[in-house]
């Protein structure tokens, strides 16, 4: 028999990116004017759900958030409640599971049903409690856009956005000064940000992970560049590229985050081979421009006001129709869902470093494209 919903609640887990306030807005939108439902929002991801830290929700909390970054619920990726860090009476680390006292606080409140945005480790704590019985609706966001069960991510284009006017900005300075420009971007071990980001701010190299770089082909893209006249060039490389004969390069290893390898600075490494291979003999200078968090922030773009609307829209009108422990998802531009079962865990939904999320293929059209126009890829 179909549950009769009379209130619900959400959270954001895990790293932020820009949608997260669209999706938010939506949610709270479509469930009161819609549906009529009462909405509270967990502060700090699951860290409010285990603390009970909430606020009461109603259209005048989300009036003025749509274009925002962030998450005016804010977010944490290190509070897995199924393995929650605490310290015992004697002043040691001791992990355990505390889901109950969530689900304690979720019936506290009358919870009907519980909306989760976030990526793998914040979805795979989601596909837990839907285990214990919590009526789930999963979210995923990621800027990264490799989730295998959706065609797209909100984030992702502002991300883009940001990558492209960094790399129009540092084709000026680069022109000026003859430099070889590098800009390092986000993505894990999927380059679609560097990819995309790169063909459109007109990058001459991008690498990515899934195609793995040689040195002395990204040095002679430089060289005919220069040769030819142009005598700056620009590199649009993923924290996650490697060269043909190495490793990915780690920044530290967060062992408290669930995605505990946090990847980076390998414009700076590439900095220092093309330091010995092209400047004695162009006289280029190297500089490396790392965007890091910039691409999770700022103005959220058109596209993802949308995207954020219909995943939003969509997860209410599922709980309406009862349609627990699933996933959004988008495919054909059609909003979908999926059981949680299926894609979250193993990074799956592309939020850990291990397998399974949606990379770039290396000969597709995507990349091809690129090559047509002489975009060189390292290899
Ligand atoms: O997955 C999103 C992402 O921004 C990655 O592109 C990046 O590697 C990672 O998160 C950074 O994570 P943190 O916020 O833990 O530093």
């Amino acid at each position: 028999m179909k549950k009769e919903i009379k209130k619900i609640a959400l959270l954001t887990g895990g790293g932020d990116c820009s949608g997260l306030n669209a999706v938010i807005r939506a949610v709270v939108k479509a469930a009161i004017l819609k549906y009529n439902y009462e909405v509270i929002g967990f502060m700090g991801g699951y860290h409010g759900l285990y603390t009970d830290d909430y606020i009461k929700m109603d259209l005048k909390t989300v009036a003025g958030i749509f274009h925002q970054g962030g998450t005016i619920l804010k977010m944490s990726n290190k509070d897995n409640l199924f393995n929650y860090k605490t310290v015992d009476e004697n002043g040691k680390t001791v992990y355990k599971d505390v889901s109950d006292i969530a689900i304690k606080n979720l019936k506290k409140h009358n919870i009907d049903a519980l909306i989760i945005i976030g990526g793998d480790g914040t979805l795979t704590s989601a596909r837990d409690f839907a285990r214990k019985g919590v009526n789930v609706i999963g979210i995923p966001k990621t800027i990264d856009n490799d989730v295998p069960a959706t065609e797209i991510t909100f984030g992702y284009r502002t991300a883009l956005d940001h990558i492209m006017l960094s790399l129009d900005a540092l084709h000026t300075t680069a022109y000026s000064h003859d430099r070889v420009m590098i800009l390092e971007v986000m993505g894990r071990n999927a380059g679609w940000l560097a990819l995309e980001g790169g063909i459109a701010g007109s990058a001459d190299v991008i690498l990515i992970p899934e195609i793995p770089y040689d040195i002395n082909s990204v040095a002679k893209t430089i060289f005919d560049r220069y040769n030819r006249g142009s005598k700056f060039s620009i590199i649009c490389i993923s924290e996650g590229a490697k060269p043909i004969d190495g490793d990915v390069t780690i920044k530290k290893i967060d062992k408290d985050s669930p995605d505990s390898v946090k990847l980076g600075g390998v414009g700076d490494i590439l900095a220092a081979q093309l330091e010995k291979i092209v400047k004695p003999v162009t006289g280029q200078d190297i500089r490396v421009t790392n965007l890091g968090y910039i691409q999770r922030g700022g103005v959220t773009n058109t596209f993802d006001r949308v995207l954020g609307t219909k995943y939003g829209s969509h997860a209410v009108d599922m709980i309406d129709r009862n349609e627990f422990g699933r996933m959004v998802v988008i495919r054909n531009n059609h909003m979908e869902s999926v059981r949680l079962e299926e894609v979250v865990g193993s990074g799956r939904t592309g939020q850990t470093s291990t397998g399974g999320a949606r990379i770039v293929n290396p000969h597709g059209d995507l990349v091809n494209s690129a090559k047509d126009i002489g975009i060189s890829f390292g290899d």
